[in-house]
């Protein structure tokens, strides 16, 4: 029987300040977000200062309430993961800079984790049999990656997207209608009142990169639909303009999963990321899967957006590889997936 493994893992990307107590890879014994999204409303997105200022507030506090409700000190623990990019790098550094006193402190070996594989591994928390190989999609607000899990930690990137990400896109679609940031679940929650084909808006095909994606044209093509309309003084049905665009996105991320799926020949696929909890990809995936009969597996929202426990399930896997970061570990903005950096 090989020895437990417990790992403190900290996020701070972003705007979430997140910390967990990760058992083995798998098992979640704490994962504590707090979220500032409240304070970036007030400006329409996320402002980096403020960003970096809260994480500075809030890291201690987070950190101890992981290690409290998992029942642990750091005593306890085998290693600390953190988040070292992509991601703002002030952000960034906050949770670097204590994943580097911790390690220092007491003794602890340091994992430093890619973001996106951070994502990733989500999927491994609630789906105990998934392994690699498989198919990922991954979908944030900086991310559009059609990843190929070959092993853990080694990725191969078949497809990304030329201009905004699936998030942004999302966000800033949002903004345009009038909901507020952020614009995701605000989309998918009136999605839910609209006819997703009242509106045909264009879904953007990349010459030769099959897997490839570009979402400046839906998300233009909704700003014209909207002007126009305005200079009619036409009424614009919020709800039929987040249904359809949302349809628009979701369409193009599923037939481009599944074909690369079709042309690797491989039977699972994985969603990753804030928009994964999207409840029209989820079930336009789901369906596509099953229509072929590939297993699909997805995070729980609340582990499809930034948090804590994701780190912590990569960490364990780069940890069983050997991976350990010096205390020169640095904040990398534009970290590439499988750089190793
Ligand atoms: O992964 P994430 O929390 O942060 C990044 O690493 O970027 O993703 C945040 C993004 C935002 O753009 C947000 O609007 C989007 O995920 N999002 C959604 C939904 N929930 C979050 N997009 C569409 N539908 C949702 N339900
Ligand atoms: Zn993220």
């Amino acid at each position: 029987m090989e020895k437990d493994i417990y790992i403190l893992a900290i996020e701070s990307s972003c705007d979430e300040t997140a910390a967990a107590v990760v058992k083995n890879g798998r098992e979640v014994l704490s994962n504590v977000i707090s979220s500032q999204i409240e304070l970036h409303k007030l400006y329409g997105g996320v402002v980096p200062e403020i960003a970096s200022r809260k994480h500075i507030e809030k890291i201690n506090q987070v950190i101890q309430e992981a290690l409290d409700t998992a029942q642990m000190t750091l005593e306890d623990l085998d290693a600390i993961g953190v988040t070292y990019g992509p991601g703002l790098v002030g952000a960034l550094l906050v949770g670097v800079a204590e994943a580097k006193a911790i390690s220092y402190a007491k003794g602890l070996p340091l994992v430093g984790v890619h973001h996106i594989e951070g994502h990733i591994s989500a999927n491994y928390i609630e789906n105990k049999d998934l392994e690699p190989p498989f198919l990922c999609l991954v979908v944030s607000g900086g991310h559009t990656h059609l990843v190929m899990v070959k092993d853990y930690g080694v990725y191969e990137i078949l497809g990304r997207t030329h201009d905004d990400a699936a998030g942004e896109a999302f966000d800033k679609v949002a903004r345009a209608i009038g909901l507020g940031y952020p614009g995701g679940p605000k989309i998918d929650a009136l999605s839910r009142e609209g006819n997703p084909d009242a509106i045909f808006f264009p879904r953007a095909r990349i010459g030769d990169s099959p897997y490839d994606f570009s979402f400046s044209g839906v998300k233009s093509a909704v700003l014209n639909y909207l002007n126009g309309c305005q200079m009619k003084g036409e009424e614009i049905d919020r709800a039929d303009v987040a249904a359809s665009f949302q349809k628009a996105v979701c369409e193009v991320l599923v037939e481009h999963t599944m074909r690369a799926a079709k042309d690797f020949g491989i039977g699972k696929v994985a969603l990753a990321g804030g928009v994964a909890s999207n409840s029209t990809l989820r079930a336009g995936m789901e369906e596509a899967c099953r229509r072929r009969r590939l297993d699909f597996y997805r995070p729980s929202p609340l582990l499809c957006t930034d948090n804590a426990a994701m780190i912590g399930a990569a960490a364990y896997y780069e940890y069983q590889k050997g991976v350990r970061h010096g205390l020169d570990l640095n904040a990398v903005p534009n970290l590439k997936l499988g750089s190793g950096q």
